[in-house]
């Protein structure tokens, strides 16, 4: 369902600028096609349901396809979306996730067998686990004034639910140019210094929290506006996984890892230390949402 929306967009994988040509727009999925054609492609049938509840006017284009999801540029009733769908996890193999999930109770013990044996119900309740997993983090960091997107559907499970295996959120940036991931800007000393800054600090405000990332890297921090956004969600960890040291460690190293490029040599152990520093600071203010 990917190059059909990206007719008249072009993808520059480096900037990550969509560059769209001037005239003719009539690349883009409108709404009409989206709603009449029948198809048995998964992402359509999403897609169409997310336009009827509402959420959305308008897939402008495909940002990234990476092994468990789609990004997609979106149109909705609250301005320009990422909307996230994970794939079908019987389509593709997906990353083992146990470490992650470690430490997690499933109450329900037929759920967890049909779970541990990747049945096909097995399946999709690990893809709605992970979705309502980012859903779940990402309004409690919201909330708790981190900067990550905004989550756009929701608060509550019951209305978040209803657009499973999509993930809808605030798109950093613009339409017509997107916020890049820090991996793929080039920073002046002055810019890595700060976004080094940034990356240590939201660290060390999910650290405080009493989550772990589990996948933190530039690959997963967007530089918009000199400010760093945290992005992708599934994965993060509570105190109760057992592995929570090792991730923490693990993380600090490939952030560190992934600054390399941007002529900062840091150690994996002072990045932690670091971290674990700041984690004892004082945390962000907390967003207030009216109702
Ligand atoms: N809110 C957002 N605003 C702009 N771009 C985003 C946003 N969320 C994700 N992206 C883009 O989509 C890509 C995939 O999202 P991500 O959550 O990292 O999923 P995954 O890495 O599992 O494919 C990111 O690398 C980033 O380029
Ligand atoms: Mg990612």
């Amino acid at each position: 369902m990917s190059a059909r929306w990206l007719d008249d967009e072009q993808w520059d994988g480096g900037g990550q600028r969509l560059r769209r040509k001037r005239h003719k727009p009539q690349g883009r999925r409108r709404l009409a096609d989206l709603t009449a054609q029948p198809s048995a492609d998964q992402g359509d049938d999403i897609i169409r349901r997310l336009v009827h509840l509402g959420h959305l006017t308008e897939v402008v284009a495909e940002l990234k396809s990476g092994k468990e999801a789609t990004a997609y540029v979106a149109r909705g009733p609250s301005g320009t979306l990422l909307l996230k769908i994970y794939r079908d996890l019987q389509a593709r193999s997906f990353k083992d996730d146990s470490v992650y999930r470690e430490g997690q109770v499933i109450l329900d013990r037929r759920a967890a067998k049909a779970m541990q044996q990747r049945t096909r119900r097995g399946l999709d309740m690990l893809q709605s686990g992970w979705v309502l997993a980012e859903y779940a983090h990402l309004w409690t960091l919201w909330h708790a004034g981190l900067n990550v997107p905004e989550p756009l559907a929701g608060p509550f499970p019951v209305d978040y639910a209803e657009t499973v295996p999509a993930v809808l959120m605030r798109l950093i940036g613009t339409e017509d140019h997107v916020a890049p991931r820090l991996s793929d800007v080039r920073l002046s000393p002055a810019q890595a210094q700060s976004a080094w800054a940034q990356a240590l600090s939201g660290m060390a405000d999910l650290l405080r929290l009493g989550y772990v990332h589990g996948d933190y890297s530039t690959y997963n921090l967007l530089w918009w506006e000199d400010t760093v956004t945290i992005i992708d969600f599934p994965q993060l960890a509570t105190r109760q996984n057992p592995n929570f040291q090792a991730l923490l460690r693990r993380d600090a190293e490939s952030l560190a890892t992934s600054f390399l490029k941007h002529g900062l040599q840091i150690s994996g152990d002072q990045t932690l230390r670091d971290v674990q520093r700041r984690a004892l600071g004082p945390a962000p203010t907390p967003r207030v949402t009216l109702p």
